[in-house]
């Protein structure tokens, strides 16, 4: 049996006994023995994601029976999908992925070379791989593409994709990374563009060095449209932090950046036509053309789309403070400092409103070169409409029975204008008319119904309702939402075409360039996910993991989410001493800011443009990850009986650092304003941890505790789950559900 040496390894000499039959002459056995070889192989491999070596030594040590039993235990289990997540930290999930044997080294030698269809961008985009393979591992690499065929990572791409990049194209890929070597072939270089970031996500610390575990690939898209919206308006966003974003989404395979240029807080574009928006509309604030057409050079280098959105007829006051001719009422007017809905639209009824449009929208389709032009059309209250007498007396000629056949008058107008200059009109979903022509897209913020309306009607859509990063909510939150979920998922297949698939939305109110990536990364990764992988997909605990994984890794692309958090802290905390900033940091990692739109209403004073966001509640990120463990810590010991000792000593050891923390604070808080908004929050946790220590105490004892200390510590939980200085205090439900076991005697939910 010499010749059945597969890696080097004799196959083991225990035969099956069905090979054994006296019939059978030796020649007759090897065969058999090598075919049952191959088969438990073959079927362990396919359902098991298990390898030859290992079928190999099992054999070895627990004989054929133990095989038989495995193979027998191989076939129960489900054949893996797209589905299955084996512990690869990649983000989005491939549709497929079969892990191998062994890793591929990431050492200074490591090359890549170019094949097939070639392009400056590919030589670019291998670049900037490389130099992102370098810091990640701080190896110097040389950063040229090899032209040798033995490179480390041999990329083939098959054709060029569209000068202009369009909705569906294939951005497919296939990445088969073993020890000798990897490969990435696409069909077009967005593809490459993926199957590279891919790649740079395998790349950890190993024992073999920096390596990337072999593993064969087969990926593509769920969904053609993956968004993030940006708004630039209400807080101009620097240049620097618009590139920056722009490698975050091309790191988890985004690929379109919607960039909400003008609403009624700043106007932010250059026009040359009529320049007198971007000069009174926007204190200075704004992109050059130029600046522009670099943006979209540097997005279409990533796989990246641009889509602009100058949002009418409301949103607009920041247009007519130089052209206060195109608005319903008679003004002056200045730029919006304030957040909310305001009256200002933009004159339907006069033709000189279109001809404006004609020429603005006409220079800004030669700037855009994408094919889709949003023209917002959001939350327009018509206030002014109804107190202008002309318009109300046009509404009665023209037999428009109220303000929304009004705008979608104003719509019907706009829309052959948008085609004129060779654009597709998108609008959020106030433009959904059934007057308005089958090629308008329809953007759903209010909620999902919308969108399904919508493809029901024949329009195309995106969901954005549930992915609103502005509104503070768990990256889990997000994670559920999907496109195809509610009214949509009993759509017919052809109106479910229609649904492109969505985009996160980073409304501007309370970001600047300081704390905009903590606003948007990590949970944007997770919405990214949800647009690109599998439906399936779905298990927040997986998706958690990874999502920690790939945090750090958008901070080695420049992204600031977790250093603009420690910086701001900084600057709260003025000169503190290490001790004092560390009790700063206990408290700040159990808080997030209020949620939805409670921001607001909660605010000291109200809120403008003006209003610095140095405050702690500017600071924290929007999810607390020590809040999210702490709770997870919680559920898991209430789910084991409250009985497991390891737990009960990281539970203690919280509590006790929490119940200390206030003091080690009080006297920074007495020094710095900053600290001080939050000394309220910092007295809450510390009995927080009091609270803990006595659930704990009680549980010890295996007593139920009198309802009346029950009741009044529910009172106390109840107290602290509100705001305080815009803050919500993250582990009061934990703590509640602890004190809940504890009045049981300790007996914990499944009733042990
Ligand atoms: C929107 O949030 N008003 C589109």
């Amino acid at each position: 049996m010499s010749d059945l040496q597969p890696y080097g390894a004799t196959i083991p000499t225990n035969l099956p006994r069905f090979c054994k039959s006296s019939s059978q002459k030796d020649g007759d056995v090897t065969v058999c023995v090598r075919w049952c070889y191959i088969a438990v192989t073959c079927t362990l491999i396919w359902r098991g994601g298990v390898d030859s070596v290992m079928v190999h030594n099992f054999v070895a040590s627990f004989g054929w029976r133990g095989l038989l039993l495995l193979f027998l235990l191989a076939l129960l289990i489900p054949k893996p999908t797209g589905a299955q997540q084996p512990a690869l930290n990649l983000m989005p999930m491939p549709a497929s992925v079969q892990p191998g044997t062994g890793s591929l080294r990431a050492d200074s030698s490591f090359s890549v070379a170019l094949s097939g269809h070639a392009e400056p961008r590919l030589e670019r985009g291998v670049e900037r791989f490389l130099q992102q393979l370098a810091r990640q591992t701080a190896i110097p690499l040389n950063l040229k593409p090899s032209k040798s065929a033995q490179a480390t990572l041999v990329i083939h791409t098959d054709h060029a994709s569209k000068e202009i990049q369009e909705v569906g194209e294939d951005e497919s890929y296939a990445l088969e990374v073993t020890a000798g070597g990897a490969k990435l072939t696409a069909p077009t270089p967005l593809g490459t563009l993926h199957g590279l970031q891919t790649f740079l996500q395998l790349v950890d610390v190993s024992t073999n060095g920096f390596a990337a575990p072999a593993v064969t690939i087969q990926d593509k898209p769920r969904f053609p449209w993956r968004g993030l919206m940006i708004d630039s308006a209400r807080h101009f966003t620097p240049l620097d932090v618009i590139r920056r974003n722009l490698d975050g989404m091309d790191a988890v395979k985004m690929n379109v950046f919607h960039w909400h240029l003008s609403d009624n807080q700043g106007f932010r574009v250059e026009s040359k036509r009529f320049p007198k928006l971007q000069e009174l509309g926007s204190d200075g604030r704004y992109y050059t053309q130029e600046e522009i057409r670099d943006v979209i050079a540097y997005a279409r280098d990533r796989g990246i789309r641009v889509v602009p959105e100058f949002d009418i007829p409301g949103h607009s006051t920041s247009w007519f403070v130089a052209h206060p001719e195109l608005a319903s009422g008679p003004g002056p007017y200045e730029i919006e400092r304030r957040w909310g809905v305001f009256d200002p639209a933009m004159d339907p009824t006069k033709e000189s409103t279109y001809k404006f449009l004609d020429q603005f929208i006409g220079e800004m389709a030669r700037l855009f070169p994408d094919q889709f032009f949003h023209v917002g059309g959001d939350e327009v209250n018509g206030k002014q409409w109804d107190a202008n007498k002309e318009i109300q007396e046009f509404k009665r000629a023209h037999s428009l029975k109220d303000n929304q056949a009004l705008q979608a008058y104003f719509n019907r107008h706009l829309q052959p204008i948008v085609q004129k200059h060779g654009k597709s009109m998108i609008g959020w979903d106030e433009i959904l008319d059934p007057t308005l022509p089958k090629n308008i897209t329809i953007q759903s913020w209010r909620g999902p119904a919308s969108l399904a309306a919508a493809a029901k009607q024949g329009y195309r859509g995106l969901l954005s309702n549930g992915y609103y990063l502005d509104l503070g909510w768990p990256a889990a939150r997000h994670y559920a939402m999907d496109p195809m979920s509610g009214d949509a998922a009993n759509l017919s297949l052809e109106e479910q075409q229609r649904i492109l698939g969505g985009e996160s939305c980073m409304w501007a109110e309370y970001v600047d360039a300081e704390n905009i990536d903590s606003r948007i990364w990590p949970r944007n990764a997770a919405i990214a996910e949800r647009l690109w992988s599998p439906a399936d997909v779905r298990d927040p605990a997986s998706m958690y993991a990874r999502l920690d994984f790939v945090a750090t890794r958008l901070e080695w692309l420049g992204l600031t989410h977790r250093t603009s958090y420690w910086q701001m802290l900084r600057r709260i905390a003025g000169a503190a001493t290490p001790e004092e900033f560390a009790a700063l940091r206990t408290l700040t990692d159990e808080l997030e800011p209020v949620k939805d739109y409670t921001r607001e209403q909660t605010a000291p004073a109200e809120p403008t443009s003006l209003t610095p966001m140095n405050r702690v509640v500017d600071a924290v990120p929007l999810e607390s990850d020590a809040g999210r463990r702490f709770g997870e810590l919680v559920d898991k010991f209430i789910s084991t009986s409250c009985l497991d000792g390891d737990t009960v000593a990281r539970l203690r050891a919280q509590f006790t650092a929490w119940r200390d923390n206030d003091a080690k604070l009080q006297p920074l808080a007495e020094r710095s304003l900053l600290v001080y908004e939050v000394a309220g929050r910092s007295r809450d946790l510390s009995a927080l941890g009091t609270m803990g220590l006595a659930a704990l105490d009680a549980m010890s004892k295996r007593q139920p505790v009198p309802d009346s200390w029950k009741a009044q510590q529910l009172a106390r939980l109840k107290q602290w789950k509100e705001q305080k200085a815009q803050l919500l205090l993250i582990p009061v439900s934990a703590v509640q559900k602890l004190v809940e076991a504890a009045a049981t005697g300790g007996t914990c939910a499944n009733g042990k």
